[in-house]
């Protein structure tokens, strides 16, 4: 759901809503102290779509009259969760590939052999449009439901210029009717494209050239998958530097399954984001807080994949901006819920529950160049959730989905 389609609160009436005694506000707003901007017993005033006045409850101007009010009744309110790195948008699954996995076989076998990334794309080439929305639809509302207000979704499951396309529009058909805002990222240097396996110059010649073209405009952001089972650096760069020719900023998968040079390649490009930077040495993390790239981590990656889980830790300590993520994808990763990441951050990844809450919010905007949400302050976005909990501790420490939560986007009580 974009802005655009609402009505324009100057022209008369702006509908709004007000929340009260809220136990527990985090604000992530700086003024506010300590690295969430927690206000206790706070109150959050809302109209249209945005954020208009946020204090608390003893100091809410005596006048106000929303048209709704929310009495949280000590409940803890977090800003929507921004999941900056999905795969979301793809059709089939991949459960056959996890049962062998788990039996022991490598991604990367799978992969070479035909299966992987190449199983869902030849289930999304063969999806039409209305198929391949209604598939993920679900999916996104599973997100919606657990708190998540904005999601970034890749292509990179065509790998043709028509299915690469077909998964950008499906993008943003789903950004039409949910309400969540997508954000869409192009990811044709996914893999080599199979009909490319003996010709991949000509394959990035292909996505450099007539896919770029054709999905500029629908995309905001290049990614490329940047190891040794994708592309190499050199190639990286190549194709980046093609798609910020055609207007899209860099965000890229780095340093997942071995240390190849991505992350390094992340900072000395300046990329928006790095991700995944699971093998990235301490030299990498030092260049990524020096450019101000952020770290994307995802530690549903390493669960699914019975793989050492990302440093998070380390990251932070590192002086990286932090942000975690689902990586929603049928293959590495089948996780909807952020609040599932957040805990595996905490307790898998060392990050205090604070931190996660941070990094999944805050971060998370930061990831995608996104300065209008990730913040409860005036003039940002009003994107919430409302715990079932005194406070946001909650999250991490109860991580089964069975944390009963309200969403808030843009306003309205989703
Ligand atoms: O982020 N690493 C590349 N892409 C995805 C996996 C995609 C898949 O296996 O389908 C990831 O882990
Ligand atoms: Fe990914």
């Amino acid at each position: 759901m974009t802005g655009s389609d609402r009505p324009d609160p100057t022209e008369g009436h702006c509908p709004s809503m007000l929340i009260t005694h809220i136990g527990e506000l985090v604000t992530n707003d700086p003024g506010h102290g300590g690295v969430l901007g927690i206000i206790e017993d706070a109150a959050v005033l809302m109209c249209d779509e945005k954020v208009t006045w946020v204090g608390t409850t003893a100091d809410l101007p005596a006048d106000t009259d929303p048209d709704k009010h929310i009495d949280a009744g000590g409940a803890a309110v977090v800003p929507g969760f921004v999941d900056a790195h999905t795969h979301a948008v793809f059709a089939g699954d991949r459960a056959e590939e996890f049962a062998m996995r788990m039996a022991g076989a490598s991604y990367e076998d799978i992969l070479s052999s035909g299966g992987g990334i190449y199983s869902t794309v030849r289930s999304t080439r063969d999806a039409s449009l209305t198929d391949l929305v209604s598939a993920s639809l679900t999916r996104i509302d599973h997100m919606l439901v657990s708190g998540t207000t904005t999601a970034e979704v890749k292509s990179g499951y065509g790998l043709d210029v028509e299915t690469e396309a077909r998964m950008l529009e499906a993008i943003a058909v789903i950004d039409d009717v949910a309400p969540i805002d997508l954000i869409p990222t192009f990811l044709g240097a996914h893999v080599v494209a199979p009909e490319f396996l003996d010709a991949r110059d000509d394959y990035i010649e292909l996505v450099t050239g007539p896919m770029l073209e054709r999905v500029a405009s629908f995309a905001g952001f290049i990614d490329v998958f940047c190891d040794d089972a994708a592309f190499t650096v050199e190639e990286t760069r190549r194709i980046v530097e093609a798609g910020r020719a055609a207007g899209l900023a860099a965000r890229l998968h780095v340093d997942q399954l071995s240390r190849s040079g991505g992350t390094a390649l992340a900072a000395e490009i300046g990329a928006l984001s790095a991700d995944h930077v699971d093998h990235a040495t301490d030299e990498d993390l030092a260049a990524l807080a020096d450019a101000g790239t952020v770290a994307v981590l995802l530690p549903g990656v390493s669960y699914a994949m019975r793989s050492a889980p990302p440093d998070a830790r380390r990251v932070w300590d590192a002086g990286v901006t932090v942000a975690i993520a689902t990586d929603c994808n049928p293959g590495t990763a089948y996780v909807e819920t952020m609040p599932f990441v957040i805990s595996l951050a905490v307790v898998t990844g060392g990050l205090t529950p604070g931190e996660a809450v941070w990094a999944a919010t805050k971060g998370g905007a930061l990831a995608l160049g996104l300065t209008d949400r990730g913040v409860i302050a005036p003039g940002m976005l009003a994107d919430m959730v409302i715990l079932d909990a005194p406070s946001h501790t909650h999250i991490a420490y109860r991580p089964d989905g069975a944390l009963p939560i309200e969403v808030v986007k843009r306003g309205m009580l989703v």
